[in-house]
This record gives structure tokens, C-alpha cells and sequence, in this order.
């Protein structure tokens, strides 16, 4: 038996039960949480509904601890590893507000002795959204990926709106992998900008400055502004200037937050984001495995510094509530 953590109706309480040890079936890993990390779409379950089909209903979609049985066809894992993993709040079994999470194994990568579980519980959400924002939806390649497509779109100058959001600071890092001599601008608040730096941005902006538009144009080569875009934060929605920067093909790659940019210039290429869009590219079943490398090469580090909300299921409330009125470069993490 173990305990789940699920909200009784939209807007909560949420109550702990005690459910099954559930079994893994062909290709899946059981894993027993250490850490859970929380993320916008968690609140957005909870407080809006958005995809939950019933209720009560747990939610939960990454999470960090040790391999308690593995099902029939795992190669790769075995039980005491030290694990992270996307989990998924579809399937009540692998949501990530539980104890134990059953999930396939494409989805888990062993974790580097060097970080904690709480830093790894951190790390899935992020990394597959920005690789789904630039290898799916803007197609360039990622060189790291083994049978990854190796053609595709090389542009020379990206913006990526929101760097000291989960996602950015990931897109930043994989970004600067992908393309190593490409400019790589950001916007964020001033105090990130030098982590945003160290991660691969060449320039950080304030996207509170009136004039951050001819900022970023102006760090471009002859002022003409960037070929791409990536908008995590529904910043074009606040700021519909920003798509002043792009030039050339104008690709515009914009993340679901739940609101999107209408009335889009004609010439601008709009490609909305999904993270688990990517998984259907070539290669997406191995991106969990190339996380890993990435970490342990050293290519890779934690995005964004993590903040630790509180000890056992129950710190998921409050961490929810905090999460929804709004961090700074920082990722949201509940101890087990
Ligand atoms: N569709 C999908 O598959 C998918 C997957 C993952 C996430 N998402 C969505 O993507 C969004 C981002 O998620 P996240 O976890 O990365 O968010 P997050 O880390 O919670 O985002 C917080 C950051 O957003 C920055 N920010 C807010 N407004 C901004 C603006 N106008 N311009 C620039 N930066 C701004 C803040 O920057 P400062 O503090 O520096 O001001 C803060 O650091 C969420 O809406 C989430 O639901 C969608």
C-alpha cells in the first residue's frame, strides 16, 4: 500500500488515501518518490480543471526517487536505481502526487549522484518543453540526440522570451548546444540576468524596459532582430511588440500556457508548443536516456536553482498556492 495525494473537486481539498502497490506491466518502472517537483499546469488542474476528466483527481507530472520493481522488457533498470522521471497526471497511477509512480521507462533517466533528488525531480518538465519548443516546433536539430533527424532550421540569432521560467533557462542551455555559435538573447528581471549569461545567453533584457523591442533588435546583426522565437511565458500576449524582433523567416514558437496570441502577423511562422509533441520526432524516445548524458557530461546543469516548499505529501497545497501567485527563476520542489 501506498499513499496518493488527490484533490476531492476543482479548487480542492485535496485528501491522502491509501491505494494498491500498483504492479508494473510490460516496459514500465515503479518508482518510489523522494521528490516531486511542481509545475504551472498543477494549479491550473486544480484551480481551472483544465484536462481532468473526474474527480477526485491526482495530479503531478515529474518526479526524482529509487526503482521499487521494474515490469517484463525493462533493460536499463533495475530495482535501488536512483531515478527521475516525466510522470503523468492522465493516468492516475502515474501521476507524480504519490508515493509510488508507475510510469514506462522511456520516460526515466538515471540520476547523476551529483544532484539531490530534489534537484532532479526538477528537471524533466522543463527539458522536454524547451526540446519539443526548438526540435519539433522550430525544427532545428539536437545533436545530442541519438537517431535525432541531423537537418533542419540553423538560424543564427533566437530569442528566448522568459529565460528565468523553467522552460527558458532549459531552452537557453539546449539552445547553446544546438546551435554553438548562434546569438542567444533573453529577457528576464535584471537579477537574472547574469545566471541567464552563464547558462548560454549572449545578452539578457528587461522585458520591463518600454524600449526592450529596439533593445534586442539593436544586439542583432545590422539591428535587423532575430529569425526565431520562443516564448514560454505568454509574453507576446502581454507584449504583442516583441514580434517586432523577429526578421527573416519569423518563426514564432509559443508554448500553451492556456492563453494564446490572436490576430498574428501573416508573415510570422506561429507554431504553437506542446511538450509532449517531441516524443513523436525522431529520436523523442531517447531523449530521457540523452538528459542523462547531458547531466553527467556536464553539458547540462539544473537550470534554475530549486526551492524546497516543505516535507511530505501534504506541503503540495500550500506549494501550489505559491507556485500560482508567482516565482522568479526558481523551481518549486516538495520533499518526500
Ligand atoms: N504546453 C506544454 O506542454 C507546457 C509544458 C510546460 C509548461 N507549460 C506552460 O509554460 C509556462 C511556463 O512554465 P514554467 O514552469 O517554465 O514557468 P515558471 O518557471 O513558473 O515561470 C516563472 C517565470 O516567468 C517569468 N515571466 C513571467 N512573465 C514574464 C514576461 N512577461 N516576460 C518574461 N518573463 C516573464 C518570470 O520572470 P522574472 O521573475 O525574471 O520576472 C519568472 O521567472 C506555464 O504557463 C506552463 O503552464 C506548458
Amino acid at each position: 500500500m501506498a499513499y496518493r495525494y488527490q484533490a476531492i473537486k476543482i479548487g480542492g481539498p485535496f485528501e491522502k488515501v491509501l491505494v494498491d502497490r500498483p504492479v508494473p506491466k510490460l516496459g514500465e518502472v515503479l518508482i518510489r518518490l523522494h521528490a516531486i517537483g511542481l509545475n504551472p499546469i498543477d494549479w491550473k488542474q486544480l484551480s481551472i480543471g483544465i484536462a481532468v476528466e473526474s474527480w477526485p483527481a491526482t495530479f503531478g507530472c515529474e518526479g526524482a526517487g529509487t526503482v521499487e520493481d521494474v515490469g517484463p522488457g525493462v533493460q536499463g533498470f533495475k530495482k535501488g536505481d536512483e531515478v527521475f522521471s516525466r510522470l503523468d497526471p492522465q493516468i492516475p497511477e502515474s501521476a507524480a502526487f504519490q508515493e509510488l509512480a508507475i510510469i514506462g521507462a522511456t520516460s526515466v533517466t538515471h540520476k547523476p549522484k551529483s544532484l539531490s533528488f530534489e534537484e532532479a525531480a526538477s528537471l524533466t518538465v522543463g527539458y522536454r518543453t524547451a526540446a519539443s519548443a526548438i526540435y519539433h516546433a522550430l525544427e532545428i536539430p539536437l545533436p545530442f540526440l541519438k537517431q535525432g533527424r541531423t537537418e533542419g532550421f540553423t538560424p543564427k540569432s533566437i530569442l528566448v522570451l522568459g529565460g528565468s521560467s523553467s522552460v527558458g533557462a532549459a531552452a537557453i542551455q539546449l539552445l547553446r548546444i544546438a546551435l554553438p555559435n548562434a546569438i542567444i538573447l533573453t529577457t528576464s528581471s535584471p537579477q537574472h540576468h547574469e545566471h541567464l549569461k552563464s547558462l548560454g545567453a549572449n545578452k539578457a533584457f528587461d522585458y520591463h524596459s518600454p524600449d526592450v523591442v529596439q533593445q534586442i533588435k539593436a544586439a542583432t546583426p545590422n539591428g535587423a532582430g532575430v529569425e526565431a522565437l520562443i516564448d514560454p511565458v505568454a509574453s507576446v500576449l502581454i507584449n504583442s511588440a516583441l514580434l517586432g524582433t523577429l526578421t527573416g523567416p519569423k518563426s514564432f514558437a509559443e508554448v500553451i500556457t492556456g492563453r494564446t496570441v490572436q490576430n498574428i502577423p501573416a508573415d510570422v511562422k506561429h507554431i504553437l508548443v506542446v511538450g509532449r509533441n517531441v516524443m513523436s520526432c525522431p529520436g523523442g524516445e531517447n531523449l530521457s536516456m540523452a538528459l542523462g548524458e547531458l547531466l553527467e557530461s556536464g553539458r547540462y546543469n539544473v537550470p534554475l536553482p530549486v526551492t524546497v516548499v516543505g516535507e511530505g505529501l501534504e506541503a503540495i497545497e500550500g506549494g501550489l498556492a505559491t507556485l500560482k501567485s508567482g516565482v522568479s527563476g526558481t523551481k518549486l520542489v516538495v520533499r518526500l
